[in-house]
């Protein structure tokens, strides 16, 4: 049985919570009185196997198993981690927290979903306070990797450390605040965004709608990647920083902003809001909305993925800390059996490579195969290093057949087998399987080159040893089915 971890309080927040635990390996064991609680939590586990497993180009271990419990003493026995999520009260927080004492592990970390209490709030009066700690994750919790952690004195830093390593371990990043104080650090700057954004409709300026472009198409874009600081330092020119300061600085001493004034929320202004909010976006239900927003989002971090950028840099290590369990290797050295096709990708689909069809598009069955390819490449020694160093392969040729359909979130494997391995050479046959069923094959000539002449070259001879060492091994081996076919032979 893998590590469990327990959610109480089911709703957005903590189904969120539930999908990241479980997709990520764990048990995971909810308590939530609601009696639609498991309709709910399976409706956002649904989305989350569409999205998450995708985000990396390495597949997560295999699911954890979501179940669901009558009393907190059950959900939490045994437990390493218990999330609470439950509706944002103090009362009914403390109510919760005094129960969770009774039966929670000693060793386990509690954390909290709360946007806005401290953690000394939620740890007053509890006999193990040092357990509580503030874990504020954002919406939808199974794909944005930002967790606040806030913490206070009570808080052992072992345990601290082990929350900081069991939420990496989730793939998220635990910022550390370093004091609390009321909803953190980004509650606290969305809030202030929020005030403007009430009085500009409050007032006539613009609609929800000009709104949410204002944001869309110009700084929500540049936030996404770099954030705020970073942003104002490019846009202050070879200056930097300083400069935009001493250019910008003088506004905020005019009135551009409400400051801290908020709108009274009359039933006028709520009516406007919810009316245009209705002519904005209407059209789609809110799971549809999900489901556009998880796609964005997906699409996003890809791109910063190829870019080793923010959200997509954090997701590129993640991927190298789960890599070693995926049976994914990074050299021909630490193969146990050379003999058989080499694993060369263990992934699954990502949710951006779907088509109008509904699954995955012919471009992506070659992206799938050249990430495989590069694998080969790095393990026989033709790795980032040794390219710098100007030699590489280049593709001449390519033969993909598909044989089969591939879906959002499913895990795709790549053996690629070396058919021919010589001087310049190298004619690789890969074969694509989601479970038992053959997706596809790809069939692949490669030329190694110099990358200053741009022309063939021979290898470096540690890196023909060790192709040549990988085409003798796999020669005796039968002839691949569909190995040399013409386009539509079968
Ligand atoms: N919604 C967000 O965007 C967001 C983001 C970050 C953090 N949070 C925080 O997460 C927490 C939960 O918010 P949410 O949006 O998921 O609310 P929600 O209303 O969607 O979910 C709350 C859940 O708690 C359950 N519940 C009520 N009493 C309970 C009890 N005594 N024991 C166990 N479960 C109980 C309810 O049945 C419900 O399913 C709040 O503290 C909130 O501040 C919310």
């Amino acid at each position: 049985m893998g590590r469990i971890a327990a959610i109480v309080g089911g709703g957005v927040i903590g189904g969120g919570w539930a999908a990241r635990f479980a997709l990520n390996g764990w048990q995971v064991r909810v308590f939530d009185p609601d009696p639609e609680a498991g309709r709910k939590i399976g409706e956002v586990m649904e989305n989350a196997r569409l999205s998450l497993p995708g985000l990396g180009n390495v597949a997560l271990p295999q699911e954890g198993a979501v179940t669901f419990h009558d009393t907190i003493a059950e959900a939490v026995a045994g437990t390493e981690w218990v999330q609470e999520s439950v509706p944002e009260r103090l009362d009914l927080k403390q109510k919760v927290y005094a129960e969770l004492m009774a039966h929670v592990p000693g060793e386990a970390v509690i954390g909290s979903s709360t946007s806005g209490y401290k953690p000394s709030e939620l740890q007053a009066g509890l006999a193990r306070p040092g357990q509580v700690m503030v874990a504020h994750p954002f919406n939808p919790v199974y794909l944005l990797p930002l967790v606040e952690l806030v913490t206070t004195d009570a808080n052992e830093a072992a345990r601290v450390d082990r929350a900081k390593e069991i939420l990496g371990g989730l793939g998220m990043y635990p910022l550390h605040l370093r004091r609390e104080i009321d909803a953190h650090v980004a509650d606290r700057f969305l809030e202030a965004v929020w005030r403007e954004a009430l009085w500009l409709v409050r007032d006539g300026i613009a609609t929800t709608e000009e709104i949410d472009n204002a944001i869309r198409y110009g700084f929500g874009l540049r936030w996404a990647q770099m954030g705020l600081f970073e942003t104002y330092r490019v846009a202050g020119g070879e200056a930097g920083m300083r400069h935009f300061i001493a250019q910008f600085g003088p506004c905020l001493k005019w009135p551009w902003t409400k400051l801290m004034d908020v709108p009274e929320l009359t039933d006028d202004l709520i009516d406007a809001i919810a009316d245009q909010s209705d002519a904005q976006s209407g059209a789609h239900s809110i799971r549809e909305l999900e489901r556009i927003r998880d796609a964005n989002l997906v699409g996003i971090m890809r791109a910063l993925y190829r870019e080793d950028w923010g959200a997509g840099a954090l997701q590129r290590a993640h991927d190298s800390r789960i890599e070693p369990a995926s049976g994914l290797v990074r050299h021909v050295d630490e193969l146990h059996d050379l003999s058989q096709p080499v694993l060369t990708a263990r992934r699954a689909v990502p949710l951006e490579w779907l088509d109008y069809n509904g699954h995955m598009t012919e471009s992506r069955y070659l992206e799938a195969f050249a990430d495989a390819t590069d694998r080969l490449m790095q393990m026989i020694g033709c790795d980032a290093d040794y390219i710098a160093g100007g030699g590489s392969y280049f593709t001449t040729e390519t033969h993909i057949r598909h044989l089969d359909e591939a879906r959002a979130g499913e895990v795709i494997e790549i053996r690629t087998r070396v058919i021919v391995g010589q001087g310049k050479k190298m004619h690789l046959f890969q074969e694509m399987h989601a479970g038992e069923r053959l997706l596809s094959t790809g069939e692949h000539f490669l030329l190694h080159v110099n990358l200053e002449t741009r022309r063939s070259a021979p290898p470096a001879p540690h890196v023909e040893a060790a192709l040549v060492k990988l085409a003798e091994a796999h020669a005796s081996l039968p002839a691949p089915e569909g190995l040399g076919k013409g386009i539509g032979a079968r």
